[in-house]
């Protein structure tokens, strides 16, 4: 508990789970809705909300080659696009909690976060604190944003929520992704994979070295590299949760506490990763 209340839950709904990944520009209306409906249910004390790009953000970007910073004039205009784009999908998103009486307030990470080469750098999270002390639910997003050193960057969601965790000391981050959790190896690929339910960090360094050898790069199908943005945060002793928002029912137990999908935390020692 902070002194002004209830300790904050982050939750980040990736892009693949609100969105249809391979159709540019589309939404997934159904997952939209149900996704509100488990929040409602849920009647979470103090929750912020952060979304990824999906087909919406990520398509735009990279049309208008936006991801590695300012190099020439006509990628102006699609920064402006890929904003835009992520400001349409965040307006469903919030359009789809308020309906259910969630008091959701959109707010834009473009105007409250200059990144440094890539990383967050300047950020102004004391409005957003407030709203929520007040009993809003904030509702933010992947995003395009300055960055004072290349001109402009692609913000993931993923290095926001972590960013928000500290600065609004929360208790915990729940990752709403399209798969059930981390596995030891790719379950797409590979038959014996597993489902790690419950990883510490030093277990966690440990499988990053097994994993991060050049013949099985990103061996857990992806998920892995966004696990790695959370490192500084599990440090911190925030525990983070990563849960198939495409389950039906899954991310209002794992809103609720209950135990689903993988959960990583910064542990002391070595326990049972299965
Ligand atoms: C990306 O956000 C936002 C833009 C491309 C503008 P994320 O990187 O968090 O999105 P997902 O969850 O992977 O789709």
């Amino acid at each position: 508990m902070s002194a002004e209340g209830p300790t904050p839950v982050i939750l980040k709904l990736g892009g693949s789970a609100i969105t249809i990944k391979n159709r540019p520009l589309t939404l997934d209306k159904r997952a939209i809705n149900r996704l509100a409906g488990e929040i409602k249910q849920a009647d979470m004390d103090s929750l912020v909300i952060v979304h990824g790009g999906g087909s919406f953000g990520h398509w735009v970007a990279e049309k208008y080659d936006i991801t590695d910073g300012y190099k020439e004039e006509s990628q102006i205009l699609g920064f402006s696009k890929t904003h835009q784009a992520m400001t349409l999908l965040n307006k469903q998103v919030v359009d789809s909690l308020i309906s259910r009486s969630i008091p959701a307030v959109a707010i834009s990470p473009a105007s409250m976060i200059a990144t440094k080469s890539g990383r967050i750098n300047i950020m102004e999270e004391r409005p957003l604190r407030n709203l929520l002390e007040l009993g809003f639910t904030p509702v933010l997003y992947g995003d395009a944003v300055s960055d004072t050193q290349t001109g402009f960057n692609i913000l993931s969601g993923d290095q926001l929520v972590v960013q928000l965790a500290i600065r609004l000391d929360a208790e915990r981050i729940l990752i709403g992704a399209d798969v059930d959790g981390l596995y030891d190896a790719d379950p797409k690929t590979s038959q014996s994979a597993r489902l790690i339910s419950h990883i510490t960090l030093p277990q966690l360094m440990k499988l990053q070295e097994e994993i991060a050898k050049p013949s099985t790069m990103d061996v857990t199908g992806g998920m892995f590299g966004k696990v790695l943005e959370l490192l500084p945060v599990l440090d911190l002793g925030v525990q983070v949760i990563i849960a198939n928002a495409r389950e039906p029912g899954t991310i209002y137990k794992a809103l609720k506490g209950e135990t689903v999908g993988t959960l990583i935390e910064k542990g002391e020692q070595t326990e049972t990763l299965y």
